[in-house]
């Protein structure tokens, strides 16, 4: 097939896309754009734009202070509504704060947990952040870092010293996805627990929690859940362990009868006991029309049309001859896909800057190209791939 073919067939799938009318509820700027880079920044819903004037007008505007009756509750309510697309229950999530500042308040929880084990694992190859988190932690507390050593895996591990695991379910470069219900499964058998990092696979994948026995799992909404620049993460943790969790950073949001001033702590009896500080009402709004949008969709449309996307990318990378590093098993591939080349941080730049399309680099040798459900066309796969190739083939 030539690029032409490759465009044809693009068309012919986009008219036959049953999520195509999707993007006509996005703000789009630019219709020659085409933005491969929702996997790290969602578009903009429009009932975005016309809630936060809502909110701004009619909410803080004339409400004023009034408004905290309705807003107090807000990151549990946005989080009830987040639920259904992690498979969770009410009363399991909390949507505050920032994907960071959520592990590491999760991370102290899980050791504290278990106070006999001396580890925390994680893989040298984690996310940055979630690295981070696990060193901080595990030195407060005294406790050693084991990650897997060159030429061994993650899953080899012996977990029977550990406190606790991180693991994101979907690598952020290659999109691979792991076995939640498997990895969960033995840790639990070596007496561990796991934080999950589902920040690529909210919005993304389907996901059922329940299913796979999850501790406690912790992502972001800006991302496929097109919740805004910095929309604020959630947090998740089973009903069960939920009572026993001692939170590290106290603040008056946690707490029990709140306004009781006086009062020492004493957590909230449920998921609320995460909540720390005054939430930011505006991102939460946000992150709460983009969670509507994936939710009215539904997350097995948005799955299958994601591995339809990521099919079709990998059918373009093989005809223009590019290399992918993601699995080509659509089962257990997230949303994007990576192509391998020693200058992609340059083809990168000029994508944006020649070819109209935004991708991004993941260092040293990775061009990403995510593929949002609701928002990415077939044509916007061709046409990224045509043009990357254009220039690695000149
Ligand atoms: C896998 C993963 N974990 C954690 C984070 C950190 O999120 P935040 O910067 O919102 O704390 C990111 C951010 O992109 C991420 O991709």
């Amino acid at each position: 097939m030539n690029s032409d073919d490759l465009l044809n067939r693009a068309y012919e799938l986009d008219s036959t896309d049953p999520l195509a009318h999707w993007r006509d509820r996005f703000v789009i700027d630019d219709p020659d754009l085409s933005y491969l880079d929702g996997n790290s920044l969602g578009m903009l819903p429009r009932s975005t734009v016309h809630r936060i004037h809502e909110v701004m007008n009619d909410e803080w505007g004339s409400g004023l202070i009034r408004s905290w009756r309705k807003w107090l509750e807000l990151p549990l309510i946005v989080g009830n509504e987040l639920a259904p697309l992690l498979g969770a229950d009410d009363g399991e999530v909390v949507v505050h704060d920032s994907t960071s500042v959520n592990l590491h308040q999760l991370l102290h929880a899980a050791v504290r947990l278990r106070p006999d084990r001396r580890c925390i694992a994680v893989d040298a190859h984690e996310f940055p952040t979630d690295r981070y988190a696990v060193e901080a932690v595990a030195g407060e507390h005294g406790l050693t870092v084991v990650s897997p050593q060159s030429g061994e895996h993650l899953d080899d591990l012996d977990f029977s010293d550990c406190a606790v695991v991180v693991r994101s379910l979907i690598d952020y470069r290659t999109a691979e996805i792991v076995d939640l219900h498997s990895f969960t499964q033995q840790a639990h058998q070596a007496g561990a627990l796991v934080i999950w990092d589902l920040s690529h696979a909210v919005g993304a994948i389907e996901l059922d929690v329940h299913a796979a026995d999850v501790d406690m799992a912790i992502g972001c909404t800006y991302k496929y859940l097109n919740g805004g620049p910095g929309a604020p993460a959630f947090s998740f943790v089973r009903s069960s362990l939920i009572s026993d969790i001692d939170q590290p950073i106290r603040g008056w949001f946690g707490q029990d009868n709140q306004f009781t001033m006086d009062g020492a702590w004493s957590p909230k009896p449920g998921i609320g006991r995460l909540m720390i500080g005054t939430p930011s009402i505006l991102a939460l709004e946000a992150a709460r029309c983009g969670i509507e949008l994936s939710s009215e969709a539904g997350m097995p449309a948005i799955a299958a049309k994601g591995r339809a996307l990521t099919d079709f990318a990998h059918e373009c990378c093989d005809e223009m001859q590019l290399e992918s590093v993601s699995p080509r098993d659509a089962s257990i591939r997230g949303s994007h896909i990576a192509i391998r080349h020693p200058n992609a941080k340059e083809l990168t730049e000029r994508l944006e800057r020649e070819h109209s399309v935004i991708a991004d680099y993941r260092d040293p040798d990775l061009v990403r190209l995510g593929c949002s459900a609701l928002t990415t066309r077939f044509g916007d796969v061709a046409r990224s791939v045509i043009r990357l190739a254009s220039m690695v083939h000149q």
